[in-house]
């Protein structure tokens, strides 16, 4: 019998990750980002990255007209940033420090470390598509990192 979907939410619940900010750009060029916790290193050599997304997001078709991401690790500061990429707000960026990439992509300012992606293979993931992505380059700030655990956000030592 499968698992339900309340006992799977409850014990997926207890994982604890960090969180992170993707953001990519359609065929007009036009921004999108969104908060995602389902982020996992794939591969050292070569480098490779995964992140899932919910097929229903706005953002979704991005992905595959762009075939480029960055993933912006949040920083325990950041929290806001996290529940603002959450909702489903037309101007995410607006008031967001960022920049953008050679390829137009927009890379959040004060980001623990940020991964510059370009897409590999997409995989059917059920509800989500499981985007796997070369990384081409890769930079650190530093800090400490937004944790979430519980369906809470937390820090380090708390
Ligand atoms: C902590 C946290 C983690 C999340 N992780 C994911 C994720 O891994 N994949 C995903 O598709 N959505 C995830 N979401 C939900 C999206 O951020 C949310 O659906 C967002 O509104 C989608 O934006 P869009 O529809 O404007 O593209 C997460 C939300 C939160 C608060």
């Amino acid at each position: 019998m499968p698992v339900s979907n309340e006992e799977f939410r409850r014990a997926l619940a207890n994982f604890a990750s960090g969180v992170t900010v993707v953001t990519t750009v359609d065929s007009s060029g036009e921004k999108f980002g969104l908060t995602v916790s389902a982020f996992c290193s794939v591969s050292l050599e070569p480098p490779l990255v995964l992140v899932c997304i919910d097929r229903s997001t706005r953002c979704h078709h991005a992905f595959g007209e762009s075939r480029r991401y960055v993933v912006n690790f949040l920083s325990e500061s950041q929290r806001a940033l996290s529940e603002r990429f959450a909702t489903q707000l037309t101007e995410k960026f607006e008031g967001v420090d960022h920049h953008s990439n050679p390829e137009g992509l927009p890379v959040l300012d004060d980001a623990v470390a940020v991964l510059e992606c370009r897409l590999r293979n997409e995989y059917d993931g059920g509800d989500h598509t499981i985007f796997v992505a070369e990384v081409e380059r890769a930079a650190v700030k530093g800090g400490k990192p937004l944790l979430y655990f519980g369906g809470e956000y937390g820090r380090l030592g708390d």
